[in-house]
């Protein structure tokens, strides 16, 4: 019989009231993850975003097979992750990828393939075409302990593609990289995306995901705090400020009796200043009194990395015992 279940409309990823509570020193329970409810659809770019401790490793982890939920489902296209066969479909990037410094980049890379059941020359195939996406080619004579963090990051995930996974999941792959490594690994995400390939990955910073990401997932202590698109979390933000462009004429003069957020002369009798939301009406009476002319009103967007601070702090609030 035919299954009723279309398999596209499966999500590659999807947790369900998943919790991972650790035994700490002296039997000490620490509560990592809390009922997380998530789902990745296929072709989905995902980034996970939280901060230091949050619970994006040990839910990677536990989607990789590599530590085990106290109760819930982690699920990759709807089959148990603690299934060998369910993780045939996922290629993975450890927070901290380390290979031996006496490793030349092409030759492990070609033994990996051959560890995928690849002949050799599949594998040598394989392995060249992954060096070149990764920007890599040049140096696959090289040994690995001359790689710098970022190679090492591009080799890591060269490795994870070798099998041809439809999900790629990726902790933290730009954590510790100066702009330009970090710069090349989005690139190559960027890439990936391109290719239908569903991609998951960690990271401390939501500006890092922006016009990479379809979706974010922002947790914090265990807690999935937002889910949804860039536009919708800033979509959230109602209290955001507003700039004005006002004209006045040479003998006009305009004071507001009340503190602006900033002010600034441009050419020709032109200024902008910022208001806070509450007081725009009573800012665009003032000017029209005083006989000026609003040019533009344009609402102020608060900047990600301000959101994201916003968001993690009212958390951290709604927690304080
Ligand atoms: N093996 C472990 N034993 C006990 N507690 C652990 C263990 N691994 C993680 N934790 C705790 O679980 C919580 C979540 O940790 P996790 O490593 O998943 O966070 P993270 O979001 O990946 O943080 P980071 O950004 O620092 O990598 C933290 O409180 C951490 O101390
Ligand atoms: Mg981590």
């Amino acid at each position: 019989m035919a299954s009723l279940v279309n398999p596209s409309s499966i999500p590659a990823i999807q947790t369900l009231d998943l919790v991972k509570i650790y035994k700490g020193k002296k039997k000490k329970q620490i509560q990592a993850l809390n009922s997380l409810n998530l789902s990745v659809e296929q072709g989905m770019t995902f980034g996970f975003v939280g901060p230091n401790g949050a619970g994006k490793t040990t839910t990677i982890k536990i989607l990789c097979g590599l530590g085990f939920q106290t109760s819930g489902k982690a699920l990759l296209m709807g089959k148990p992750s603690a299934f060998p066969e369910a993780r045939k479909s996922i290629g993975y990037l450890s927070e901290v990828a380390s290979y031996s410094p006496y490793f030349v980049a092409e030759e492990l890379l070609t033994a990996y393939g051959k560890l995928q059941n690849l002949a050799v020359s599949a594998s040598q195939e394989k392995a060249e075409k992954l060096l070149k996406m990764v920007g890599l080619y040049d140096r696959r004579k090289s040994r690995l302990g001359e790689f710098s963090k970022g190679m090492l990051q591009r080799f890591g995930i060269a490795q994870a593609l070798l099998h041809d996974p439809s999900i790629l999941i990726l902790d933290e792959p730009t954590s510790g990289l100066d702009p330009i490594g970090r710069q090349e690994v989005l690139k190559i995400l960027h890439d990936l995306k391109k290719t239908g390939l569903t991609l998951f990955f960690s990271s401390h910073q939501l500006i890092e995901v922006e016009g990479l990401c379809d979706y974010v997932g922002i947790i914090d202590s265990g807690d999935l705090i937002f889910r949804g698109t860039l536009a919708e979390l800033e979509a959230q933000e109602t209290d955001s400020p507003f700039l004005i462009r006002l004209k006045l004429s040479s003998e006009q003069r305009i004071s507001f009796n009340f503190p602006l957020l900033f002010q600034r002369n441009l050419e020709d009798h032109v200024q902008e200043i910022g208001v806070e939301r509450n007081l725009l009406d009573k800012a665009l009476n003032d000017i029209h009194s005083s006989g000026g002319e609003v040019v533009a009103v344009f609402p102020q967007k608060f900047p990600l990395e301000e959101i994201f601070v916003k968001l993690i702090s009212k958390h951290a609030g709604s927690k304080a015992p």
